[in-house]
């Protein structure tokens, strides 16, 4: 049982006028190529956008009415989303993926270092090796031009 159960139905009327940063995550998703894991995907606000781009979306939350509403929002909407119940410190996700997202403050539900530790840990084995090395060399580049200029 989590406390978000309780507010399941609530929360699209309450969020409808968060819509800032759909875009963001639609390009990162399009930019990545997809799959996409998002941690604590909730009622689908920005998953189903992303699928609605032909992007294949996991969603993982632990609330199981968050993800009742998420699933009819992504039939409304005519789209799958690869919903599963779960915690985000540690995914039912066996997938590598190259884009894991945590949008509007999940993370900030983790209450201890230990608690986001975990979840940090999960996010990066969840990274395609691929992209770990592209990320890290991005990185690296932008660390060399820092020093030079
Ligand atoms: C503020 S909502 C954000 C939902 C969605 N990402 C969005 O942008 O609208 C936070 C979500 O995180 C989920 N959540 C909180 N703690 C979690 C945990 N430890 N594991 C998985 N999901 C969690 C809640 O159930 C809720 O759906």
């Amino acid at each position: 049982m989590s406390e978000y159960d309780s507010i399941a139905r609530l929360y699209d009327p309450w969020s409808r006028s968060v819509v800032e940063d759909v875009p963001f995550y639609v390009e990162e998703a399009r930019e990545s190529g997809g799959p996409v894991v998002e941690l604590g995907v909730g009622t689908g606000r920005i998953a189903v956008p992303i699928a609605s781009h032909g992007i294949r979306v996991i969603g993982v939350d632990s609330s199981a009415g968050m993800l009742e509403v998420c699933a009819e929002r992504a039939a409304l909407a005519g789209v799958e989303v690869d919903l599963r119940l779960g915690d985000l410190r540690e995914p039912p996700v066996d997938e590598r993926v190259p884009l894991v997202i945590c949008p509007f403050r999940s993370f900030l539900h983790l209450r201890t270092d230990e608690d986001r530790r975990r979840a940090l840990r999960s996010v990066r084995q969840l990274l395609a090796p691929a992209f770990g090395a592209r990320r890290e060399r991005e990185i690296h580049d932008a660390a060399r031009v820092a020093r030079a200029g």
